[in-house]
């Protein structure tokens, strides 16, 4: 576990960006798949204002933080001002509204963690998940989708770490693994992290944005088409940052520790925020501090089972960089 390694020594590394790259170009979605997430959005959107006027829908998840792979589903997120409703009855409401329109599988999920409406468009062929007032998570929708503007190598990092945690099972937090959402977060720290930086701290900066979210301020500098130059100076490819976003998980991290803190733009300490030892269930073994909601560990699912079963594939993947000769292929075999 102590063998570190700090350089990527492979004669064929441009080769293998160019798989990597492949790989990225063939898991995005095409235009027309936008314009579908569209047409469904005007149509539930037509729907739900008829009957609550002032209610608003808003796409989240990857189909809105330009980290989704073709043919997902969508997540929307219904708002609404009304502080009196009760989630379970608008939902039984909404599924009933949905279903007279010709929607199909039409299912209120009401007691579920985050209570939801599910549903399949026969138009467009989209399923769609319809949670009400989670305003958090449009917040850090966009926060994603305003650092993949920056630099297109984070865009390729995280399909390709998504891809690979698909893969070989890591991607399940009801199994004790991570979100893609936490994937995207250790890649969006991690190229924060490179010399020179790829992504700034966006946090850190001026804010030029600003929403209070349940009592939480959302703030950040998103005028991000400022920053297009930002990573320039650093010149790594992507198949160097894969093996190295690997390493550094494998080999690097200091799961005793450190936090990941893409608000701050650096590592912090467990002691600072007082994950140093289990709580309830969460037991802080890989820590991940949500950007805004500052509370919240998202490696909170992962249990000493699955720690190990991470550990062993961050380890797996950094050995298939170092040495496999088809690691475009080895590393996204099925577990
Ligand atoms: N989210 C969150 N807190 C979490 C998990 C998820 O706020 N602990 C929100 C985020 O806004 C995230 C969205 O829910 O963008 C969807 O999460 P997830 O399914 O993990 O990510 P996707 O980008 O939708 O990835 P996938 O393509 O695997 O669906
Ligand atoms: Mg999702």
């Amino acid at each position: 576990r102590n063998l570190r390694r700090t350089m990527m020594c492979r004669s064929d590394v441009n080769m293998l960006s160019g798989h990597f790259l492949f790989i990225y170009d063939s898991l995005r979605p095409p235009d027309e798949e936008k314009a579908r997430q569209k047409q469904l959005l005007s149509l539930l959107e037509r729907l739900v204002t008829k009957e609550w006027p002032e209610a608003r829908l808003y796409l989240y998840g990857s189909c809105a933080n330009s980290f989704g792979v073709c043919k997902s589903d969508i997540d929307v997120c219904l708002t609404i001002q009304d502080a009196e409703i009760d989630k379970s009855e608008f939902l039984l409401k909404l599924a009933d509204i949905l279903q007279a329109d010709n929607l199909q599988n039409v299912q209120a999920l009401t007691r579920a963690r985050v209570p939801i409406v599910k549903l399949m468009d026969p138009a467009t062929g989209i399923s769609c998940d319809i949670c009400i007032n989670n305003v958090l998570a449009v917040v850090n929708t966009k926060l994603l989708r305003d650092y993949a503007q920056i630099d297109v190598r984070l865009r390729q990092l995280a399909y390709i770490v998504k891809h690979w945690a698909k893969s070989r099972g890591v991607n399940q937090t009801y199994r004790g693994t991570l979100s893609s959402y936490a994937y995207v977060l250790m890649c969006i720290h991690f190229l924060q992290q490179r010399r020179p930086a790829i992504l700034p701290c966006l946090q850190d900066m001026e804010p030029t944005y600003s929403v209070t979210v349940d009592d939480i301020e959302c703030s950040y500098f998103d005028q991000v088409e400022k920053l297009q130059d930002f990573g320039t100076r650093n010149k790594e490819t992507i198949a160097q940052l894969v093996w190295a976003f690997f390493n550094y998980w494998a080999y690097c991290h200091d799961y005793a520790n450190a936090v990941i803190s893409v608000r701050s733009g650096c590592l912090i300490g467990k002691q600072a925020k007082d994950w140093t030892r289990r709580v309830g269930n969460d037991r802080h073994l890989i820590c991940i501090e949500d950007p805004f909601d500052t509370k919240h560990d998202l490696g909170r699912v992962v249990d000493k089972f699955s720690i190990k079963v991470l550990r062993e594939e961050f380890e797996r993947a950094a050995e298939i960089m170092q040495h496999d000769p088809t690691p475009w292929i080895t590393l996204f075999e099925p577990y």
